[in-house]
């Protein structure tokens, strides 16, 4: 197709369909899918709330996601001057972008609490994997968490380490890092969930997580919990934060973006869905609570694993599940940083790494003394990894979603989106409708709600 600038040099695009496809489910599934969606399933009460999320990804967060893809494809560059050059093709107005610039700063913003969290989950492989857990009282394992973010100093260890590989990684370039890694990193990923999924099955109690997770019980669902619904479909599919955006820029003209988005989809899905089973049966199985909040995997899942037949080996697999998860995401997250200091300020591969990480790693500081030292340094009742998760799963990342995807709606004229997506097919009318109509009413509706102009 002829895309408003030239395309990348093969050297700078993913080899094949299927290592985009890996990288993009790469930066979906995260954190989001084994941390975050059994947590939030759990407290919103499981079955209604799951066919909610379901919902929202399929009718919300696909569109959204080939809208993102799109512009990175079309554009062949980092986010900013991939925003400003199609702007430049509609004849809209260069501030444009803006919405390029939001995107790497919300990833970049986001990286520096995702490191934290992730340093966690690595910090738990070796914890887990010498036994820590065996025979432990479930207040024991409760205060051994704690205990755990107490400390400023190993909680900056964890996190560094997860920054340097993910630095390592992505230091390398597209095809020699973020592709190698994905074709490594993400068939281990669902062997791992599957064998886990597996384990969770022989506690007995798959059948009681199967209800929990798919019978709908409408009387649990609250208007908040539809909110939260919606709101962790984005962030699960990494809309909104320049992520899918690059990746686009690395893909080849030739692939079907409705296709692989849609793809792309189903394997974070799954991956929710098959972490859910290799969670709740077991904590079932140990009458644990499955609203168990953010501790979750961290506490409840530690309890059960000191107490089942080879806890150690698969609590271990776990965590490492986790990790490799949580580092693939990590990529995403800075690389639209990364390749706009490369492209734009004409710096080395190398050098942006080093600049872009080392921001990252100051600003994580925050995150990790908020757990600790700087508990108390708080906004309207929030510490400082409060304010960011809100900031930015909250605001920024649907703020991100909304302007792409009324940019791809009706800034960019038809034709030029017909191109990319195959503009004869019903899916392309279908796309059309839905991120015309439906994406921009229900965000904007969200915000209304979240800054108490309407009431749902
Ligand atoms: N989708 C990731 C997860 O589920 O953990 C989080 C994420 C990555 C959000 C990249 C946004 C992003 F740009
Ligand atoms: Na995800």
């Amino acid at each position: 197709s002829a895309n408003a600038s030239t395309s990348r040099a093969p050297a700078q695009q993913w080899s094949t369909r299927i290592s985009f496809i890996l990288a993009a489910a790469g930066a979906a599934v995260g954190l989001g899918n084994i941390w975050k969606f059994p947590y939030v399933a759990g407290e919103n009460g499981g079955g209604a709330f799951v066919l909610v999320y379901l919902f929202c990804i399929a009718l919300l967060g696909v569109p959204m996601l080939m809208a993102e893809v799109l512009i990175g494809r079309r554009g062949q560059q980092n986010p900013v001057n991939s925003m400003a050059s199609l702007a430049r093709e509609a004849g809209a107005k260069p501030a444009w972008k803006n919405v390029g610039r939001l995107g790497v700063v919300t990833g970049f913003l986001l990286l520096s609490f995702y490191v934290v969290v992730a340093g966690w989950a690595l910090a738990y492989i070796p914890i887990t994997a010498t036994g820590t857990f065996v025979g432990l009282q479930p207040q024991e394992v409760g205060q051994m968490f704690d205990g755990h973010l107490q400390q400023p100093l190993p909680l900056i260890g964890w996190s560094t380490l997860v920054l340097l590989l993910t630095l390592g990684i992505v230091g390398r370039g597209v095809r020699k890092g973020l592709e190698k890694a994905a074709n490594l990193l993400m068939p281990l990923l669902f062997v791992f969930l599957l064998i886990l999924v597996g384990y969770a099955s022989t506690t007995g109690h798959f059948g009681e997580a199967v209800e929990f997770m798919f019978k709908p019980d409408f009387e649990k669902l609250t208007a908040s919990g539809v909110l939260i619904a919606l709101g962790h479909a984005f962030f699960t599919l990494s809309i909104g934060g320049g992520a899918m955006m690059i990746y686009g820029s690395y893909l080849s003209p030739q692939v079907s973006i409705a296709r692989t988005s849609i793809l792309v989809a189903i394997l974070d899905t799954a991956a929710a869905l098959l972490a859910g089973l290799a969670i709740f049966p077991i904590v079932f199985a140990y009458g644990l609570e499955p609203g168990g909040g953010p501790g979750l995997i961290f506490v409840t899942l530690p309890i059960a694993f000191g107490q089942m037949p080879l806890g150690t080996l698969f609590g271990t697999l776990f965590f490492l599940m986790l990790s490799v998860a949580a580092l693939t995401s990590a990529f995403s997250l800075i690389e639209p940083a990364i390749a706009w200091l490369t492209e734009k300020r004409l710096m080395s591969r190398f050098k942006a790494s080093v600049l872009g990480g080392s921001g990252i790693w100051l600003l994580s500081l925050g995150t990790v003394f908020s757990f600790n030292i700087g508990a108390d340094w708080t906004l309207a009742g929030k510490t400082f990894f409060e304010s960011l998760d809100y900031l930015i799963s909250g605001w920024m990342l649907p703020l991100g979603g909304l302007l792409m995807a009324l940019f791809t709606a009706w800034v960019m004229k038809p034709e030029a989106t017909a191109e990319e997506l195959d503009g004869d097919s019903a899916a392309y009318r279908l796309w059309l409708v839905l991120i015309r109509f439906l994406v921009p009413v229900v965000i904007m509706v969200i915000f209304l709600q979240a800054i108490g102009v309407i009431k749902l």
